[in-house]
């Protein structure tokens, strides 16, 4: 069996690079909605709906043993529902999959909120859905109860990655972190698939003279926090891992297929798969 790995779009191929280089031997799917994407202005029903379609894809047709959500906007929006459905049993005693195999969704916000433990004050930057749901300061306090949180979105980042206009985004990157200047931030989270593309943009605002007060800044960084974290976890769940088969193969599934998202697999997952047009 695989580990599935699911976004609203692209952006989860640099969290996926990052896993699979930590543990190669391991079978991957990677599935991006790119028909839908962006989530991250969407109603919660529509992100719950799209997600659910998504894993369910993953677990049904890939025979995926676990589902990493790595869309902050689908870990937020969707996760907790989902893993009840997954994993409650059924009236029948068994999982609602086919079967009755137990298997796992696992989302990126809590791995993200047990990093903020020693952090004081704690800038978070992520989609409209994700601040608005207000998830990550309710779990990020479940480890730091004292810890000073600001959030801003930053909607434009997704659609202008995801067109690879990444040398365009320089004037909103700055106008969304505006909002955190003087607020003595110890770390900032990029609490968005999307967003690690984006650190040496960051960086070099956060370390201009005029915003020096964030110059020594933590980025928080999904893409090196995950990998690990999902280590461990296989490492303590041995009823996973040993389904997971190990033959060091990945592939790339997409809802919609276009030249940016051919260009973009490649820059991204940094190897030369070729993404598979799927249908629900
Ligand atoms: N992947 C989403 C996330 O991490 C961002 C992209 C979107 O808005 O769909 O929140």
């Amino acid at each position: 069996m695989k580990i599935g790995i699911f976004d609203s779009g692209l952006g989860g191929l640099i969290i996926a690079r990052a896993i699979r280089k930590v543990m190669p031997e391991y079978d991957y799917v990677y599935l991006g909605d790119t028909k839908r994407v962006p989530y991250g202005n969407r109603s919660h029903e529509a992100v719950f709906e799209f997600t659910r379609e998504c894993v369910d894809y993953l677990f049904r047709k890939e025979n995926c043993a676990i589902v990493i959500v790595a869309c902050n906007t689908a870990s937020a929006r969707a996760l907790r529902k989902l893993q009840k459905e997954y994993l409650t049993p059924s009236p029948f005693g068994h999982s609602p999959l086919a079967g009755g195999e137990e298997r796992k969704i696992l989302g990126v916000l809590i791995p993200t909120a047990e990093e903020c433990v020693k952090f004081e004050s704690i800038g978070i930057l992520g989609t409209r859905g994700t601040v608005d749901s207000n998830t990550f300061p309710v779990e990020i306090r479940k480890f730091n109860k004292r810890a000073k949180i600001f959030q801003n979105s930053a909607p434009m980042l997704v659609p202008l990655a995801e067109e690879g206009e990444m040398e365009n985004a320089m004037p909103f990157i700055k106008e969304y972190l505006q909002p955190f200047i003087n607020k003595k931030l110890d770390a900032l989270v990029l609490g968005c698939t999307h967003y690690p593309i984006f650190k040496n943009q960051i960086r070099k605002i956060l370390k201009t003279p005029a915003r020096g007060v964030l110059a020594d800044i933590k980025l928080i960084s999904q893409d090196e926090i995950i990998p690990k974290k999902l280590k461990d976890y296989l490492k303590r769940h041995q009823e996973i891992t040993k389904k997971l088969s190990q033959n060091k193969t990945a592939r790339i599934l997409v809802t919609d297929m276009t030249k940016s998202v051919q260009k973009l697999t490649k820059k991204w997952f940094g190897q030369n798969i070729k993404p598979r047009l799927i249908s629900f």
